[in-house]
């Protein structure tokens, strides 16, 4: 692609800020090139928006090294100094939401309403940690012994490495980089290469807010050899990682040869429970925000729509209508609710799903095609019926706007459909039934439980799962506790 061609399909953002948009790492407070670089695509047209340094090994002790020399003064500020600077760079973040949001829809592909809704999203990290971080509370325990005084310190834990996926390309940072910042630990971050700009725009105004250099540092580049760095290297104490289960598995077993603090967010196969008494409204309402949020590409969407036989055929066709109406398209070209997905391979994988539920008898409602020209991404989002628990797509998570649904007849059965995978991340359920609600969200074996509603994430609360899904949790004040270490002062005291 000519430059000419880049320039055009940058032209299309009309940033008010064009200096948010940075084709560099960043490193101890300074913006770094690299010898060769990865192109960043635009999934909703194929073209090039830009491209970033292909760092490595190299880059990423360097941005360790800068980090570890910050640590002790950041750690050495007061909490409220910390949470002063968290506090402006998410009021610049919202006040750059529009820019950013645009961004976030040119290299990621979601509608650009919903990168706004992103944008403010993450902002809320930044804000709410900034609060919280003056509450890392330690305790004193009444001595065992009359001379006995024991006091237990939370303290920041040290240098965070921290990796983050393309789907959410500000939020997935500014949960790990805010609790951490407010705890008093520095960050080496590696974004997606597949989203980076998002994250190099807030290293920009992290620099406007005040964030001191070395505290947060973006080395962009593949994930191997920085991964390597960020997991095996001793000086980084903590390491943070949110994608999927086969790779988390693997940087937490290199974590463990220098014994790091490491929290998972990993995937999931969320099981959304219709049950017959149900408010069919508000379940079709929760089920359109739970799978097609962000064109069905989150670690929570819903993946197998468990629906009880009573009402099987109305949600199926309500669901299927709705779905129908969802407008396709690029976001920067208008208003739309469902962009492309984020590259050839996850077509593929809707396709494989799609194919493999028919094949089983499964009956198209709507969708089941991919749409666009050449180099475009973009799926109709796809309703079948009469799949079953055993179909691929309830196997494996689909990542794409793709609902396959089974009809069950008893709560035991959903439950156990429900219980039946190594995933344990988000699950939901609708009911009116106030007992049922109380057994069913107790007895799914998930980290996160929707009882009559579609989306469970807020900075305020905590998120993360349980099996393959990982460990750790991410918002609240569990988030914090993340980054905090835990040590006891036994004092023995004379006279
Ligand atoms: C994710 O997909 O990992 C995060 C989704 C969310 O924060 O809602």
């Amino acid at each position: 692609m000519s430059q000419h061609d880049v320039e055009a399909e940058r032209s299309r953002l009309a940033l008010q800020r064009p200096d948010l948009l940075r084709e560099a790492a960043y490193v101890d407070g300074a913006w770094v090139q690299g010898a060769t670089t990865i192109a960043v695509l635009n999934p909703a047209t194929g073209r090039t928006l830009g491209a970033v340094p292909n760092l490595g090994g190299a880059e990423a002790d360097r941005a360790t090294a800068a980090a570890a020399a910050a640590l002790p003064a950041w750690r050495a500020r007061s909490a409220k100094e910390r949470g002063a600077i968290l506090r402006r760079w998410s009021d610049l973040m919202l006040a750059h939401k529009r820019d950013l949001a645009r961004l976030m829809t040119a290299e990621q592909g979601k509608p650009l309403a919903e990168a706004e809704g992103e944008v403010a999203y993450a902002a809320s990290f930044f804000e709410w940690f900034g609060e919280e971080g003056k509450r890392a509370y330690g305790s004193v325990i009444p001595g065992h012994q009359a001379d006995k005084r024991l006091v237990v310190l939370r303290q920041a834990v040290g240098v965070v490495g921290a990796i983050t996926p393309w789907n959410f390309p500000s939020a997935m940072i500014t949960r790990k980089v805010g609790p951490a910042l407010a705890a008093g630990c520095t960050v080496v971050l590696k974004p997606s290469e597949l989203t980076p700009f998002s994250a190099l725009a807030l290293a920009v105004l992290g620099e406007e807010a005040g964030v001191p250099a070395g505290v947060f540092n973006i080395v962009t580049g593949a994930p191997a050899p920085i991964g390597e760095v960020l997991t095996g290297d001793p000086r980084i104490a903590k390491f943070t990682f949110t994608g999927s289960t086969a790779v988390g598995k693997r940087l937490a077993a290199a974590c463990m040869g220098t014994v790091k603090r490491v929290s998972l967010e990993l995937g999931g196969n969320a099981p959304f429970l219709v049950f017959d008494d149900a408010d069919l409204d508000a379940a079709v309402e929760g089920a359109m925000v739970s799978k097609f949020r962000n064109t069905g590409q989150t670690c929570v969407c819903a993946n197998r729509f468990l629906v009880q036989a009573r009402v099987y055929d109305e949600f199926a066709e309500r669901l299927a209508a709705k779905a129908k109406a969802l407008v396709v398209g690029d976001g920067l070209e208008g208003p739309t609710g469902q962009g492309p997905l984020i590259n050839a391979a996850a077509v593929e994988k809707m396709a494989r799903h799609v194919a493999d539920a028919r094949a089983a008898g499964a009956k198209v409602l709507t969708g089941a095609e991919a749409l666009g020209g050449q180099g475009q991404t973009f799926y109709a989002p796809t309703v079948l019926a009469g799949v079953t628990a055993e179909a691929l797509l309830n196997r494996e998570e689909t990542f794409g706007p793709l609902a396959g649904l089974i009809r069950f007849e008893t709560e035991a059965e959903a439950v156990a459909i429900a219980n039946d995978t190594r995933a344990g991340l988000a699950a939901y359920l609708f009911t009116r039934d106030l007992d049922r609600s109380w057994r069913v969200s107790e007895g799914l074996e998930y980290g996160m439980v929707g009882l009559n509603s579609g989306l469970v994430s807020t900075e305020v609360a905590p998120f993360g799962g349980v099996k393959e899904s990982g460990f750790g949790r991410e918002g609240a004040a569990e988030g914090l506790d993340e980054y905090l270490s835990t040590k006891l002062v036994h004092a023995a005291i004379r006279g």
